[in-house]
């Protein structure tokens, strides 16, 4: 299967890769539009293609998405506006069913975009029979719990967020890491930072740390690991002391298993409810989100309409 957007729906669409190729074992090809039509991917007519745009109308997407169909693919389109041209042009379409959304820096699309891939890849799993009764249950139980967790985590995380943001709006650059899942959220948390603050971000593998990025770490450096206890936390957390050796602020948003299991000296352990490793993008991105917001409304920058970008981009 391939699946192409932009922006943040494309960071979206990378989380559904993994959960594609872990529930479902489809091999998912994966790039940003503006790239995806001209790399001359092999394609066959037997495989289908995903097309995730909140506002429908994204050049690049539209443009990927006509390529697609032209090769014989079937078209699906994880929108929001289901008015929208790519929503008129493709064989089936998923809505994300989000409301509309007003600010330029895409939110609450994201996080129902993440919920239409989970229930996309947990059906494909069905479909294909690779995963088993009990734990094809035990994940539409997960997607379930997401609203409430949802409302539990943003009951309780504002001052933390507050105290966090006041700390970073005094930066320059900020890096987040994650492995698996969360490493599309590092890149959507510092794209988010970057959108709508102004402030320098990157996201990053966080085993990749130690080729590259690890050469900027000092003590001006908050590095933002996104952590939950799951497959890869031990990974994780050894690449955190490698920032803590290098003298880098480490802002931890974990679980409470993390949190206990971590032992390092942290500049704040923000910590969540455990979830199901299936929910957790959706449920880690609302500090993610809440960072970027309360970063910018101390720094005094337009949060709705961010200099420069714009929400719908119909140029290629
Ligand atoms: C613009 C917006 C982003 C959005 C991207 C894709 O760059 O500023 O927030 O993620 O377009 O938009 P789409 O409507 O296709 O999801």
């Amino acid at each position: 299967m391939a699946i192409s957007a932009c922006g943040t729906a494309y960071l979206a669409g990378l989380i559904g890769k993994y959960w594609f190729e872990r529930y479902a074992r489809l091999t998912v090809e994966i790039d940003v539009a503006s790239e995806f039509r001209y790399r001359e991917i092999p394609l066959s007519p037997q495989s289908a293609a995903l097309f995730i745009s909140q506002s429908g109308e994204t050049a690049d997407t539209l443009a990927s998405l006509r390529y697609c169909k032209e090769r014989g693919l079937k078209i699906g389109a994880i929108v929001n506006a289901c008015e929208s041209t790519i929503a008129r042009e493709a064989d089936a379409v998923f809505p994300i069913l989000a409301g509309p959304e007003i600010g330029v820096a895409s939110t609450k699309a994201f996080t129902c975009q993440l919920a239409v891939l989970a229930a996309l890849a947990i059906g494909a799993a069905r479909a294909r029979g690779t995963v088993t009764e009990d734990e094809l249950q035990a994940l539409v139980r997960s997607l379930a719990e997401v609203p409430r967790v949802m409302g539990q985590v943003l009951n309780s995380i504002q001052p933390e967020i507050e105290f966090l943001s006041r700390e970073l709006s005094k930066c320059r650059d900020v890096l987040y890491l994650g492995r698996g899942t969360s490493f599309p959220l590092a890149m959507e948390g510092a794209l988010k930072l970057k959108e709508i603050s102004y402030i320098h971000a990157e996201g990053y593998a966080a085993g990749e740390l130690k080729h590259g990025p690890i050469a900027l770490i000092d003590d001006n450096m908050p590095v933002i690991v996104i952590a939950p206890h799951d497959r890869f936390f031990d990974k994780t957390v050894s690449n955190m002391q490698e920032v803590a050796a290098r003298g880098g602020r480490i802002i931890l948003i974990t679980d409470e298993k993390g949190a206990a299991a971590s032992k390092l000296n942290t500049m704040h352990t923000l910590v969540l409810p455990a979830v199901d490793e299936i929910i957790a993008p959706m449920i880690f991105s609302l500090p993610i989100q809440l960072l970027a917001y309360h970063t910018a409304l101390f720094m005094g920058t337009d949060v709705d309409q961010p200099r420069n970008l714009a929400k719908s981009v119909t140029v290629e």
